[in-house]
């Protein structure tokens, strides 16, 4: 792995709260998520940051195999408390190098809530897409740039102090897209999604976009 970064300490120390704070991003990654997921009974899925387990835990009885990866260890541990399953593996690898080969590769492969924290988006698109099996599917959900400013983004709330920032990286869509092509793969279906889409949106009214989700299948060959 990598050095430890500032952002592996942030989630470490994040662990704790990360499930219980008001969060509508995390909220409305969750709802996303529901609504792309194509039918993965059956089918192996790997989740390239999985945090805390909040998508792993919905995942887990929708597939055959589910390997997680993540590389905090605080997140991991939380997760790997809430997600006690055989068919569940949870991994500790950094993405920003290339991580194992998982064995049998992934049917779907689901990044979310990830790319803010990583700089170059390129070689970690490829090293996702080197995990997709012949036919899978690439499902990314991010933080729209039209709502991140870098330096902000996600920040981990606390009681009667200001937030710590956890550090991010913004991507103008043109950038994601560019990425996506660029680790072989075609985007067919791309959604903005908004706070109103919540069952209980925040009070704040704001109109803007809050994510950004992409579904890429490999290119054809020849
Ligand atoms: C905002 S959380 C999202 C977790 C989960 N996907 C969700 O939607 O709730 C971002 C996660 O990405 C992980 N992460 C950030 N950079 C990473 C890297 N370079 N390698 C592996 N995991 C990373 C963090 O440890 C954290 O658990």
């Amino acid at each position: 792995m990598k050095a430890r970064s500032p952002i592996q300490g942030a989630y470490d120390q994040w662990s704790a709260t990360y499930d219980t704070q008001i969060n509508p991003t995390r909220d409305l990654d969750a709802l996303a998520l529901k609504s792309l997921l194509p039918d993965t009974a059956g089918k192996t899925i790997i989740e390239i940051g999985c945090g805390t387990g909040k998508n792993t835990l919905w995942l887990a009885p929708r597939c055959a195999r589910l390997v997680a990866l993540d590389f905090s260890t605080g997140m991991l541990r939380v997760a790997s408390e809430k997600v006690r399953q055989p068919h569940v593996h949870f991994v500790q690898a950094d993405i920003r190098s290339p991580f194992p080969l998982i064995k049998g590769l992934g049917d779907v492969v689901m990044i979310n809530l990830v790319l803010e924290h990583i700089e170059k988006l390129t070689p970690v698109l490829e090293h996702a897409a080197a995990q997709m099996a012949p036919g899978a599917v690439l499902i990314i959900s991010e933080y729209h740039p039209d709502r991140l400013i870098t330096g902000r983004g996600a920040r981990i709330e606390r009681d009667g102090e200001e937030p710590i920032w956890v550090g991010s990286y913004r991507h103008p869509l043109a950038e994601f897209e560019s990425a996506i092509e660029s680790a072989g793969l075609k985007i067919e279906d791309r959604r903005e999604w908004f706070e109103h889409q919540l069952p209980e949106p925040p009070p704040s009214g704001d109109t803007r976009p809050l994510l950004i989700t992409y579904k890429s299948f490999q290119k054809a060959k020849g």
